[in-house]
């Protein structure tokens, strides 16, 4: 017995050290961490719980027979985040590059059924060299597998994918598929082919960081969600964010203790908004006086910078902000922000996770880049994900709403169910300036006229009373009160239910 006992133990310590202490030194020498100890970080101290430590590969190609490192490049298991349930898996690098075969492509599928069945996120560390070469096809069926689990949990448990190494071929587009991906600086990357096919294929010479560093995917092709100094910081802000998502599709997101007043009135915010209406000011000054203790996480903080997604607490519930940023473009909408923003309400729709809008908007940008880029199926994807979201939405304009974009950013007409605005709004269909040389064309060579025209508009229209009289704003709000009244119009939502009609799915633009 306690030979077996002795067995057990030795066995366990050859597997934990993967691709041996060479390999390992190696990973630290770059400035990673091990893939255990990365789960160390990531969960609950001793809450990890692992499956298929023994597991090994089944090729014989290339001498690999000869090759059988226990658990085959990938850990797997389950723990806890403060306490909560989630599945995890860590790619290995210091086994064949952390690259995928058949049977660790079962052990990711293994955790991806458990997660779904029993109702808990999954978040995926990934590491990996992409397909294992010497497998072959077994590996791209591997993949494959591990695909189409990733679509049937989407919508399902909170995936989330920390990219932390060289990340090739099929090990991208698994992550491409999870509700959120994360990156590290310097040490991760992230593409289809790798420089030198690039070279090959394009002639291109681009380095690796420049190709799919953290830098281009948060900046340039907002495939990452936020990027990170390095593993720790990483690891530690997953934890934050894990926080303030529901465990799964049936749950509400869990409530936190709050240590801040919800009838807390900001007087400050009585002047946010500048007398000029073309002067800018910063619209994360709002979410921060708004949020519970100021906490604010932000998604894709880097990219589209003109409209700001992110997650606050209000009365320790979590809730999805969506907020333009006046300082940027000022605040307008286009291909990339309505994408961005886009996405992140069908997440919040898809985990019951309430929708505050703040809006200031003077419309979507105008030109030919954004006409040929299709500005116009990409903004339909914002008014799409507003209009099918069914979770309680409430909307608070500070200053303009223009045209369609007043439509678009969680209007009343699209099932919003509380529209605020303070008393600075303008709710129109354009400018005074533009709306006046239109209508006004005729008097277009005389100052004085226009300027006459454009301050009769401007008191018409350019207020949120119009509105407001059509019952299209449902009370016109002080900026100071702005925290009480949105919290009491969740608090008021709590129990609200609304469902759209059955459909297979619905077709959206994509
Ligand atoms: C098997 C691999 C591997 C792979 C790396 N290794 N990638 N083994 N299959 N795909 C092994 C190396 O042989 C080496 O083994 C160890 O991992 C570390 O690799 P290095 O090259 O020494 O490390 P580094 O210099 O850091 O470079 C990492 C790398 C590079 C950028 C990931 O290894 C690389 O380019 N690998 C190939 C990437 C690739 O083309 N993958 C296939 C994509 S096709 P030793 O024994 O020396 O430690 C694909 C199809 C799926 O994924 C499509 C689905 C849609």
């Amino acid at each position: 017995m306690k030979d077996i006992l002795q067995q057990l133990e030795e066995r366990r310590e050859v597997a934990r050290l993967g691709g041996g202490q060479r390999r390992i030194d190696s990973q630290h020498a770059k400035g990673k961490l091990t893939a255990r100890e990365r789960i160390e970080l990531l969960l609950d101290e001793g809450s990890f719980e692992e499956f298929d430590m023994f597991k090994t590969h089944r090729c014989t190609e290339f001498g690999m027979e000869e090759q059988k490192p226990a658990g085959d490049g990938v850990i797997t298991g389950w723990g806890t985040i403060n306490g909560r349930m989630v599945y995890v898996f860590s790619q290995d690098f210091t086994v064949f590059g952390g690259s995928l075969s058949e049977t660790h492509a079962q052990k990711i599928c293994k955790i991806q059924d458990m997660a779904v069945q029993n109702g808990a996120p999954i978040i995926g560390l990934n590491d990996s060299g992409g397909a294992r070469i010497q497998e072959g096809v077994d590996s791209l069926a591997g993949y494959a597998e591990v695909f189409q689990r990733n679509i049937m949990a989407s919508g399902v448990v909170p995936q989330i994918s920390v990219i932390m190494g060289p990340c090739a071929g099929g090990a991208v587009y698994s992550p491409a598929m999870t509700d959120f991906i994360f990156m590290v600086k310097d040490t991760s990357y992230m593409f289809v082919t790798g420089p030198d096919v690039v070279k090959t294929v394009t002639n291109e010479v681009v380095t690796a960081e420049e190709l799919g560093g953290a830098s281009t995917h948060t900046k340039k092709s907002s495939v990452a969600d936020g990027a990170f100094e390095n593993d720790v910081e990483a690891l530690t802000e997953v934890r934050r964010l894990v926080d303030f998502l529901p465990l799964n599709n049936r749950e509400k997101p869990p409530v936190r203790p709050f240590f801040d007043e919800p009838g807390r009135v900001e007087k400050s915010l009585d002047t946010l908004v500048p007398e000029n209406p073309n002067t800018p000011y910063d619209m994360k000054e709002l979410i921060a006086k708004v949020a519970d203790e100021g906490d604010f996480y932000e998604i894709q903080e880097d990219y589209a910078k003109n409209i700001i997604t992110g997650f606050i607490r209000l009365e320790g519930q979590t809730v999805g902000v969506v907020a333009n940023q006046p300082m940027v473009l000022a605040g307008c909408l286009d291909i990339d922000s309505s994408r961005k923003a886009a996405r992140f309400v069908r997440f919040c729709d898809c985990f019951e996770i309430p929708i505050l809008t703040l809006v200031d908007v003077p419309g979507f940008l105008p030109g030919t880049s954004q006409e040929y880029g299709g500005v116009i199926k990409h903004g339909a994807k914002l008014l799409f994900a507003y209009g099918e979201a069914t979770v309680p939405k409430v909307t608070v304009i500070t200053r303009k709403a223009y045209g369609g974009a007043y439509d678009v950013m969680a209007s009343k007409h699209l099932r919003g169910d509380f529209n605020y605005a303070w008393p600075t709004a303008e709710i129109a269909v354009m400018g005074a300036k533009g709306a006046t040389e239109i209508i006004h064309r005729a008097d277009l060579g005389d100052a004085e006229k226009i300027a006459a025209h454009t301050k009769d508009y401007e008191d018409r229209f350019a207020t949120p009373f119009v509105a407001a009289e059509r019952g299209f704003i449902d009370e016109v709000i002080m900026p100071q009160s702005t925290r009480k009244r949105v919290s009491r119009a969740f608090a008021s939502l709590r129990n609200k239910k609304l469902e759209n009609p059955w459909k297979k799915h619905d077709n959206i633009p994509l």
